[in-house]
């Protein structure tokens, strides 16, 4: 059985004094789960975040990496930069990173690989436009992000695989939970196409505007692990999506 990883990304949100007070107020009430509980916090809020989140079942990680040791790079960070943090996961490859930072499937697939050296827990974010999904190309879009991002890679069940159609990102309205499983199935398809005892072990996700509302319906899903959380991870009533099987 995988075990469901539920995932907050907060982006470029809060401040150091406002991850602080977010974990003073509601670590309490998030560490009352039996799922792995991530939260993706703003490089400069790492350190206070895991120092907040110590004594609790909830992890942290960082929102990307350079895929280099060190180096003349201005602006980046390495692995090894965020493991003495104390951070867990990295989330590689997210649809804004290739939006606005003109991340590639390459930088992806070495990303992945920096990651896994390192010890840390990737979450590979794939994803088709508004326009793949129209022109009904999505599956293909899909395949392709997917198999360049790992290859190479010996897969193991550390690394999970987010499926955020873009359309759906911070923009409320979320894939149907049918529309979700189609495609997490296919990407487990994928993996086991390489792997099939990794395609049983990873996790798969789904992300793009979901609350606490929804989760219920695409948590159903048997292809679906987890998923990935923007907007609605911000608030203390993510809580609500954490412990959706308790409502
Ligand atoms: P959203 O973002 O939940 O605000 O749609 C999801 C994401 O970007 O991971």
């Amino acid at each position: 059985m995988r075990r469901e990883l539920i995932a907050g990304n907060w982006k470029m949100y809060k401040t150091q004094k406002e991850t602080k007070a977010f974990f003073d107020n509601n670590l309490a009430l998030f560490s009352q789960n039996d799922k792995d509980v991530v939260f993706f916090v703003p490089f400069t809020d790492l350190n206070q975040a895991v120092q907040s989140v110590e004594k609790s079942n909830i992890e942290i990680g960082a929102q990307n990496v350079h895929f280099e040791n060190e180096g003349a790079y201005t602006g980046e960070i390495s692995c090894e930069m965020l493991k003495e943090t104390g951070a867990k996961y990295v989330l590689i490859g997210h649809s804004e990173r290739r939006k606005y930072f003109g991340e590639t499937d390459q930088m992806v697939n070495k990303k992945l690989k920096a990651v896994l050296n390192a010890g840390l827990c990737p979450i590979i974010c794939v994803g088709e436009q508004l326009s793949a999904r129209q022109s009904g190309e999505y599956l293909e879009v899909i395949k392709n992000q997917v198999f360049n991002a790992v290859e190479g890679v010996a897969l193991d069940e550390r690394t999970a695989i987010a499926y955020e159609p873009v359309w759906a990102i911070g923009t409320g309205k979320n894939a149907s939970s049918m529309q979700a499983e189609e495609v997490c199935s296919f990407v487990r398809g994928l993996i086991s196409e390489i792997s099939k005892e990794a395609s049983e072990k990873i996790r798969i996700l789904y992300g793009g505007s979901v609350n606490p509302n929804n989760i219920k319906d695409i948590m159903k899903m048997k292809n679906i692990d987890g998923v990935l959380v923007g907007g609605a991870s911000l608030k203390p009533d993510f809580v609500k999506i954490v412990q959706y099987d308790k409502q």
